[in-house]
């Protein structure tokens, strides 16, 4: 089993950024817990972030007969992209969004997400445990 992780726009400044919202864990961070997590799921990962949705909506469409679900955390973009939607659902590979911050207990332009309607589910408000609950639940899923 085959998971694409995908990061957008500004999460490679983790650590740094915004740590009252995002915690100090940086990315690489995160993706080293969910490499470990994944092999002890016998699942195999890639990681991917990138500031630019062009090069997001690449990733997701190269995806295509080559995984078989997506991570994904869109960032800014979860507001604003529909591009990023559309794309998710060309390929049609189960995708779970995740957040690091409650996106509900913040500003209203963020209660609305693009992204969820086209994902299988969504997890959101538990910093860096939401990439690895996110990791557990859909290979749970695509296992069943
Ligand atoms: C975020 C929430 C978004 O609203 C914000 O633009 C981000 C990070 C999160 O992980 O909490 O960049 O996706």
């Amino acid at each position: 089993m085959k998971i694409l992780v995908l990061n957008g726009p500004n999460l490679n400044m983790l650590g740094t950024r915004e740590v009252d919202k995002y915690g100090t864990t940086d990315l690489e961070s995160i993706n080293k817990e969910l490499k470990t997590l994944a092999a002890a799921l016998e699942v195999e990962i890639e990681t991917f972030q990138s500031n630019s949705e062009g090069e997001l909506v690449e990733k997701i469409q190269s995806a295509l007969n080559n995984f078989d679900g997506i991570i994904i955390n869109p960032a800014a973009y979860t507001h604003t992209s529909v591009a990023i939607r559309d794309a998710i659902l060309a390929v049609n590979i189960p995708t779970v969004e995740v957040h690091l911050s409650n996106i509900y207990s913040r500003e209203d332009f963020r209660h609305h997400s693009y992204i969820a309607p086209v994902c299988i589910g969504q997890i959101s408000g538990f910093r860096q445990e939401s990439y690895l609950a996110a990791l557990r639940a859909l290979a749970g899923y695509l296992r069943k």
